[in-house]
């Protein structure tokens, strides 16, 4: 068999940073090659290098024998390279359909054609990848599983020989999981070749013909999925533990002490409901997961607390209504969110986004606090100076998480905080939430469709469906009475 894609001696640096160093492998066609290893181990930026879109220092990209390594963007993918982003950027004013009769047209006749065959094409693809009931809608009001479906569509109407995909399955659910697989092994079917990154280590196994594993740029072995995972380097920088918790701290009164309620929240976005009724409550010092899929509406009742967008119902921090206060008086009151999609200051370095988080802090605090964090996640004492924007998406998540802790919340909310993250940083995030409720009273509200991760930390779950909360309950009762669907 010929390799579609063959690479060898690739190596790209950033500076006085080596972030891929002599990666060499190949794929045949209907093959998929999974790429693991620690966040900033330098994966998309293989396959950055593979599409153009970064500019290898060294190695050969040969696709079909022919060595693109070096080419433009938009030459490779003439050449038959595809790639699915680890993040979605959807145009704003384009419909979903739109958005695939646009990746299904050569890139000289954009907009120019409406041809009744692609029109039927695109509709054909959306229904292939779920999106056949949403086709006629904007990007942004879809939830996030739908985007990556968009990702999808588009890679399957350009039609290339090879498909980069860059975590699909972070942020899905076990079902999302087994259906964006069940699409990826159909470009294999088809005789693609699919290289795969995704930090979903039962999903990535299951799915793929080989695994190599990567650990800061440099190969670490090469194997059938069983193999690589048994590998003494791969469990060790990689994979990590599980995750585990110590004893509850039984503190004297916890709990009890209202902090914050949550009562008949209704949010609507135009004619569409996204909250239905909530109410909740968190006493002080408790640690409460909101557990739920996609679009339930998780990051709606958030953004509402934190005064984002406007609700009917009521919400109280400490006995007094939230209404009509501004988004920044009530994160200096104490409410702290670390937002799904990370809000971070591209541009700006990590410290300079750290500083800000720590702007209302004595020098003295802010010091001590970044100290603090800074031993929590050491990458980022190391890249102080570099661009937020340039940050691996695990690194840029590590930097939310740590900016929001840079603030002292009195009440810190987590959006999905295992997006994006390695094995092996969860169970460090694992281990830092678990201190931070020993050693301080900090209040903790958690949004999660992980449950491997929102379950053993919580003191109390619940469960948010179609804009509803459905269930409420002790995480021991959980897997009986709510998991279905989760677990
Ligand atoms: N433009 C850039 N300038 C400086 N450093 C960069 C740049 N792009 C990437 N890096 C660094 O190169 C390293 C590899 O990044 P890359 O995005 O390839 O990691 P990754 O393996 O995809 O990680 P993740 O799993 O977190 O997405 C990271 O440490 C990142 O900070
Ligand atoms: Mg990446």
């Amino acid at each position: 068999m010929t390799a579609l894609l063959e690479v060898s001696g690739l190596t790209k640096r950033f500076g006085g940073l080596v972030a891929v160093k002599d990666i060499g492998f190949s794929i045949n066609a209907g093959e998929i090659l999974g790429l693991i290893g620690p966040n900033g181990s330098g994966k998309s930026t293989v396959m950055k290098c593979i599409m153009g879109i970064e500019k290898p220092n060294a190695g050969s990209v040969k696709l079909d024998g022919t060595d693109v390594a070096g080419w433009p963007t938009h030459r490779i993918a003439r050449h038959g390279v595809g790639i699915v982003f680890q993040h979605a950027r959807p145009l704003h004013r384009q419909t979903i359909l739109e958005h695939i009769q646009l990746a299904l047209l050569p890139d000289n006749l954009f907009m120019l054609v409406t041809d009744h065959k692609i029109t039927r094409r695109a509709e054909e693809i959306a229904e292939r990848v779920g999106l056949g009931q949403v086709m006629h809608r904007l990007p942004r009001t879809l939830p996030f599983a739908d985007l990556r479906r968009l990702e999808l569509a588009k890679a399957i109407a350009r039609n290339p020989k090879v498909v980069l995909v860059d975590e699909p399955f972070a942020g899905l659910t076990a079902g999302e999981v087994a259906d964006f697989s069940a699409l990826i092994g159909s470009f294999r079917a088809e005789g693609h070749a699919v290289l795969l990154v995704d930090h979903n280590v039962k999903g990535v196994a299951a799915l793929v013909d080989r695994v190599l594993a990567m650990y800061l740029g440099e190969k670490i072995t090469e194997g059938t999925a069983e193999e690589v995972m048994r590998n003494e380097t791969v469990r060790r920088v990689y994979l990590g533990g599980k995750i585990e918790t110590a004893a509850r701290p039984d503190r004297e009164g916890k709990g009890h002490t209202p902090l914050l309620d949550v009562r008949g929240l209704g949010v609507l976005y135009g004619k569409a409901t996204a909250l239905d009724d909530v109410s909740i409550h968190v006493g002080e010092g408790e640690f409460v997961s909101v557990v739920g899929l996609n679009g339930a509406g998780k990051t709606t009742l958030f953004n509402a607390i934190s005064g984002l967008v406007p609700f009917s119902g009521t919400v109280a921090w400490r006995g007094e209504t939230l209404a009509g206060k501004t988004p920044g008086a009530i994160a200096r009151g104490g409410i702290v969110q670390c937002p799904e999609s990370r809000e971070l200051f591209g541009d700006m370095s990590i410290r300079e986004n750290l500083d800000l988080g720590g702007q209302h802090l004595t020098v003295a605090e802010a010091g001590k606090q970044l100290d603090w964090l800074f031993g929590l996640f050491p990458i980022l004492k190391a890249r102080q100076g570099q661009a937020a924007r340039t940050l691996s998406g695990g690194e840029q998540q590590m930097l939310a998480i740590a900016r929001a802790l840079m603030m002292k919340p009195k009440l810190l909310i987590l959006d999905e905080p295992t997006l994006g993250l390695a094995p092996v940083i969860l169970e460090q995030l694992s281990k830092a939430l678990e201190v931070l409720r020993q050693t301080t009273d900090i209040t903790v509200l958690l949004g999660e469709q992980n449950v491997t991760f929102a379950l053993p930390h919580a003191d109390r779950v619940y469960v948010i469906e179609h804009s509803r909360i459905v269930w409420e309950g002790d995480p021991g009762r959980f897997a009986e009475e709510a998991g279905a669907g989760y677990l």
